[in-house]
């Protein structure tokens, strides 16, 4: 419909005939009483201008028509409120089922990777008519996700997740920008989301793949030595984190939570920020040491930690003292320092 008007974006997303259908009403709505009006006015004037009407005569009130132009502007106004609410919510509310993808917002690039762990910069290979989740966070200031052809704008903010969806109808390339000014080179921080046919976009994972999300996020974990103090058979210095995601928390002030990626993310830069019941403020602060990618893979990883069935004493694997003292690289005693490799 829009192709020869380059003015207007396509529309590409399940989203976007409902937002523009919501834009045309509330554009009729607007322009028929903004004509209505000045016709009005035009009517009146001619009708009771000076010379027909030399003298001015106050009406006292019509209890029938306050009645009516204030019911009517109600209703119009319901109905936008309502309309607007469905459309928001669905855009809000993240599907379940979404394939996820991850991305950093840096200046002045956009980099994503994928589950199975192919990374791309200024580019984002996503199926058609799948749901996919982008779940983004700036590693400097405040960014903007938006991809006109799907009528998906999100700030992406330092120091938070925050995740938006969409489900492309279209094959096709498709603009992407940098809608919040962001400095010197914000114009110049955009891309393209390039949309395929599901087995396309399988053949592109399997041509691009690194090792997964996950994996890499392993490697990590042992890389920064979080595996020391962060498994069920290591003294229980820090908490387990198997099976962790998506979990009730307890904190040592009484307040609890439901782990997700923020919370993990923030245990991880600012440990003494929320202390799990039961256990010391001894874990040091990683800002500054685990860039944004490679916190996307550290969560990635802690997400995909599954509660394994106990079959065996817990006890058993805890290592004795004689252990620990021959060899306090792994195993650090309880209350010592933790030692954090150098990069
Ligand atoms: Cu990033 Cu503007």
């Amino acid at each position: 419909m829009w192709d020869n008007l380059p003015l207007f974006p396509a529309q590409a997303s399940t989203l976007a005939s409902r937002t523009d259908a919501l834009l045309f009403f509330l554009l009729a709505v607007t322009s028929f009483f903004t004509v209505l009006i000045f016709l009005m006015i035009l009517f009146f004037a001619i009708k009771y201008r000076r010379s027909r009407h030399p003298k001015a005569v106050p009406i006292e009130g019509n209890n029938a028509l306050e009645l009516i132009w204030s019911f009517i502007p109600l209703m119009i106004a319901l109905v936008i409120f309502v309309w607007g609410a469905s459309v928001y919510f669905s855009y809000a509310s993240v599907p379940k089922d979404s394939l996820q993808i991850y991305g950093v917002a840096k200046q002045w690039m956009w980099k994503f990777q994928h589950a199975d762990g192919q990374r791309e910069i200024n580019q984002l290979h996503v199926p058609v008519g799948r749901n996919v989740a982008v779940t983004l966070i700036s590693q400097d200031v405040i960014h903007s996700f938006f991809v006109p052809a799907f009528r998906v704008k999100m700030d992406v903010l330092p120091n938070r997740y925050r995740t938006t969806w969409f489900n492309a109808t279209r094959t096709g390339t498709y603009h992407l920008f940098c809608a919040e000014y962001c400095g010197t080179s914000h114009s110049g921080m955009i891309g393209e989301v390039v949309v395929m046919e599901p087995g396309d976009y399988e053949r592109w994972l399997t041509q691009n793949g690194e090792g997964s999300l996950a994996s890499s996020g392993e490697k990590l974990f042992r890389h920064y030595g979080c595996i020391s103090c962060h498994r069920a058979d290591t003294g229980q210095r820090g908490p387990d984190l198997a099976g962790l995601y998506g979990k009730q928390v307890f904190l040592s002030d009484g307040r609890s939570l439901i782990a997700d990626e923020n919370y993990i993310r923030e245990s991880i830069v600012d440990p003494k920020a929320k202390i799990v019941a039961g256990f010391q403020a001894i874990m040091p602060t990683f800002q500054g040491q685990v860039t944004e990618d490679e916190m996307t893979e550290l969560v990635a990883y802690i997400k995909s930690l599954k509660r394994m069935p106990l079959n065996v004493n817990p006890d058993a694997d805890i290592p004795s003292p004689e252990m620990r003292r021959r060899n306090p690289e792994v195993q650090p005693a309880p209350g010592e320092p933790i030692k954090v490799p150098n990069r």
